[in-house]
């Protein structure tokens, strides 16, 4: 077949993007072209994520179509790839729309894998056998190889790379399913993340987001040396190019002090912090064992802010985590409102099959119960958000341009015959203001004349910034 057509759709977590783009730029390679429309492609591929239910819900309704469209192209090869791959294994592979199954590890294999289908029909697996029980070195490696041949700056966000320094997790917090389908934590080699980054950097990207699990875990050990995240930090600031750094996400557990000031010390690296809480309940927190109490959170926080000026801080939380009362969520919401948080998301509790909170606490949380607390805690935080924007009015802030806003004209009034642009501060707040296209990708000062609880707006104000 010449240049057969793949279609690819990808759901879960930045983890997950960075798979997608590598996997895309693996077909791309090997002469596949891309298309938009799963109906015309000769094989659809779709990277999965197992977080929650919901997650992998959309994945088999998304089978349920493509069922459909192999009723009359039976042709069509269907590759499933990512966590639901490891997580589900050959119980995907008797799905009557799927051909191959492909876990994280394994996606170097993937182009060859369609390749093989398609010439012969054969459906095919590839996951890791006892992912937990032992390390495979060779896997990594077989990775990072991947990851250098076909790591390309990003087209929908131009200017931005995300760069893996870790992969997998040995948290074991009791809800989650990432530590059973990303399998043991290992930190990438200094030495290939900074060669990658020099790559990208010379290629035209200025912001690099540093991608991990809980990435204040990083820690590389080279005969006398120690590398952890304040060092990698270091490292990477002195790259040619590179003007803003980020890192996600953080485990609260594991931050040291050296982190922070290096966050202050290192004008490259942006006053951001994701560093979900998951509960503001102690009680709740040893259930999910995530190894501190909401006091030892609320001193890291302070530490942050107390080290790092200006900074921004975002978390995630988990409502209706089995056992948790209405005094359990009454702490959570005193947290949220202490923290002042930049931004929150929350998350409904969702069983995952072989966590040990599925399998020890069961579901006990009435799912209207969780809807409210969830409805609750988002509308506690919009509150602050909005608070912590107002006093942003009337600021000059610098700005990287994304591209055009989705959202057009939401504000009108200042619509000056040039489109609406979508950008971002250092500390991530979203920033729209009307400018030329071509300024996507580049840095910009905009003042900042209204805002809502999500969204700044602005005027630009490097008028003279020419576009030639
Ligand atoms: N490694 C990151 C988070 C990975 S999952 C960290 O530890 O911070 C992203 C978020 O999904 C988590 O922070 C948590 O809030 C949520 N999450 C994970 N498992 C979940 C589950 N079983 N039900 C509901 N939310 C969950
Ligand atoms: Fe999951 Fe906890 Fe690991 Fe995050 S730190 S990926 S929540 S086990
Ligand atoms: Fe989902 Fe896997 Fe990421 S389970 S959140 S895609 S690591």
């Amino acid at each position: 077949m010449s240049n057969p057509k793949v279609h690819l759709r990808s759901f879960g977590c930045q983890m997950n993007k960075l798979d997608s783009n590598l996997v895309e730029n693996a077909f791309a390679s090997a002469g596949y072209k891309l298309t938009d429309t799963a109906s015309e492609a000769d094989a659809v591929l779709i990277n999965t994520c197992s977080v929650r239910g919901g997650a992998e819900e959309r994945v088999f309704s998304l089978l349920g179509q493509l069922k459909h469209i192999k009723e009359s192209r039976p042709e069509i090869v269907v590759a499933v790839f990512g966590c639901m791959a490891q997580r589900l294994g050959a119980e995907l592979l008797n799905h009557e729309a799927v051909n191959i199954v492909c876990a994280p590890a394994q996606i170097p294999q993937l182009v060859d894998m369609v390749a093989d289908t398609l010439e012969s029909k054969v459906g095919s697996i590839a996951v890791t056998e006892n992912i937990r029980s032992r390390p495979q070195p060779e896997l990594s490696e077989r990775l990072d190889d991947f990851e250098l041949a076909y790591d390309r700056p990003q087209e929908r966000l131009p200017s931005q790379a995300f760069v893996r320094i870790m992969r997998g997790c040995n948290n074991f917090c009791t809800y989650c399913i990432v530590p059973y389908v990303r399998g043991p934590e290992t930190s990438r080699p200094p030495s290939a993340i900074i060669a990658q980054i020099k790559k990208l950097a010379a290629s035209g990207v200025k912001q690099v987001t540093l991608l991990g699990q809980t990435v204040n875990s990083y820690r590389y050990e080279t005969g006398e040396n120690s590398y952890g995240l304040a060092e990698l930090l270091e490292m990477v600031s002195e790259i040619d190019g590179i003007e803003w750094i980020r890192f996600v996400t953080g485990h609260p557990k594991d931050f040291d002090e050296k982190i922070f000031r290096a966050m202050a010390k290192l004008p490259k690296v942006c006053p951001y912090l994701h560093v979900p809480a998951q509960s503001g309940s102690d009680r709740i927190l040893k259930a999910m064992n995530r190894g501190y109490t909401s006091s030892d959170y609320i001193s890291l926080i302070e530490k942050a802010k107390a080290i790092v000026p200006g900074i921004a801080i975002a978390g995630d939380f988990i409502v209706g985590f089995p056992g948790e009362t209405d005094e359990d969520f009454a702490t959570t919401v005193e947290l949220v409102k202490k923290v002042e948080y930049k931004n929150c998301f929350v998350f409904k509790y969702s069983p995952r099959p072989g966590t040990r909170a599925d399998e020890k606490l069961g579901d006990t949380v009435p799912a209207e119960i969780k809807k409210q607390r969830n409805i609750e805690l988002l509308a506690v935080q919009e509150k602050i958000s909005l608070k912590l924007n107002e006093a942003l009015v009337g600021a000059k802030v610098k700005v990287l341009v994304e591209g055009l806003s989705k959202k057009s004209h939401l504000n009108r009034a200042e619509n000056s015959g040039l489109p609406q642009l979508i950008a971002r501060t250092a500390t991530d707040r979203i920033v729209v203001f009307n400018g030329h296209i071509e300024l996507a990708g580049r840095f910009c000062h905009v003042q900042i004349t209204k805002v809502s609880a999500l969204t700044l707006f602005g005027e630009l104000l490097d008028r003279l910034t020419r576009i030639i």
